[in-house]
């Protein structure tokens, strides 16, 4: 995977106003006049490259989105929060109202660059859950101003190339969620590199119909179901679940085998599936995650996630997890500080493993510093 200018590439930076593109999506909780951060671990994750600049002599300003508002102020995704909270960790570093309030962001007009970039001398982004997106802030500021990856963008890159380009075999992937129409890119990249891929989440239903097994109400893609068996008839080893557990047509909570009879919703992976994936977790070298195995917000669905979790806090290979749900599973067991990344960017980690470059990179290598 082709290098990013880092930090270091940026020159000398005291006396310099340096734009640092930040992925504050920060997840919130109560009323819209009083949203309180549930986690703040996005904003933690910039801090090593702001002290970088501000340690030098640069002043800082920071620009981010926040939720999806459709490009007008809404009081629920002001910055507020997120400025009071960096106020208490940076202080003295400015942030910028949420860069999705001006419909001119995700439109990249040349218009809401200049304004970005007025009086900035120099651009960092530092926001790679959002490096997939060809919006201004992203892409931007590069074509004029110097400019650089910060810290944790260099380091999501560094992981996630060695992870496409040099894993440590075997490597596995653990994938889940409940679609796998999102990920059919990924899962197809993925069986290019990985030795073995295995499925649990929602979308397991649709790669068991694919099998041949009936699966009741539980969720399922009709229109990818010929896409699944085909990747089934592949040459690699695709290990699905064996057994489920679910509500039964009564709604009551239930194990089946794979074959779920009508009115069954399977909602987790069951016990000997979690054994089993959590066996294969523990021989390989290098593990990528994403995705939860249920519905693990629900305790007595949770049990699939948890052991999922629990063995890639255990196993000796090379952890990596990435994906908002499977962040917040880790966190809710208490296990991630267990593994070796835990990746901020969900889509962002997904389309880079996919496609071996995002936008905001190849916008950083085309900037005035680098060329
Ligand atoms: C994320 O949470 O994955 C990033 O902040 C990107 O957000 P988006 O999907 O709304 O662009």
């Amino acid at each position: 995977m082709t290098r990013v200018p880092v930090l270091e590439d940026l020159g000398d930076v005291a006396g310099k106003r340096v734009l640092v593109r930040t992925d504050f999506n920060v997840p919130m909780e109560g009323p819209d006049d009083a949203r309180r951060i549930t986690d703040d671990f996005r904003i933690r994750a910039a801090l090593p490259t702001i002290e970088w600049l501000v340690t030098r002599g640069a002043s800082v300003v920071c620009a981010s989105h926040l939720g999806r508002p459709k490009g007008a102020p809404e009081q629920k995704y002001s910055m507020a929060p997120v400025r009071e909270r960096l106020a208490e960790l940076a202080p003295g570093v400015d942030l910028v109202e949420n860069l999705r309030f001006d419909p001119r962001e995700e439109g990249n007009t040349p218009e809401f660059v200049a304004r970005l970039i007025d009086g900035v001398d120099m651009y960092v982004n530092d926001a790679f859950g959002a490096a997939h997106r060809a919006h201004a802030s992203i892409v931007g500021p590069p074509r004029s101003l110097p400019s650089a990856a910060g810290r944790l963008l260099q380091r999501e890159v560094e992981v996630l190339g060695n992870l496409r380009d040099t894993p440590k075999r075997p490597f596995v992937a653990v994938l889940g969620g409940a679609k796998v129409s999102d990920k059919m890119g990924v899962i197809e990249a993925l069986l290019q590199v990985v030795d073995s891929l295995v499925i649990g989440g929602g979308m397991c239903f649709t790669f068991l119909a694919a099998r041949g097994y009936p699966v009741g109400d539980s969720i399922c893609e009709l229109d990818q179901v010929a896409t699944c068996r085909r990747l089934l008839d592949a040459d690699k080893a695709i290990h699905l679940p064996d057994d489920i557990v679910g509500l039964d047509g009564d709604g009551n909570f239930a194990t089946f085998g794979q074959r779920l009879p009508s009115g069954a919703k399977g909602l987790d992976i069951g016990p000997g599936s979690a054994a089993a994936f959590s066996d294969v977790i523990m021989e390989a070298r290098t593990v990528l995650w994403n995705g939860p195995m249920g519905m693990f917000e629900d305790e007595r669905f949770a049990a699939g996630t948890r052991t999922v979790a629990q063995a890639m806090a255990d196993t000796r290979a090379f952890t990596v997890v990435g994906g908002g749900d499977s962040v917040a599973a880790l966190a809710q067991f208490g296990l991630d500080d267990e593994v070796d990344h835990v990746s901020t960017g969900g889509g962002a980690s997904l389309e880079l493993l996919e496609l071996g470059d995002l936008p905001g990179l190849a916008a950083l290598r085309g900037a005035p510093n680098v060329r």
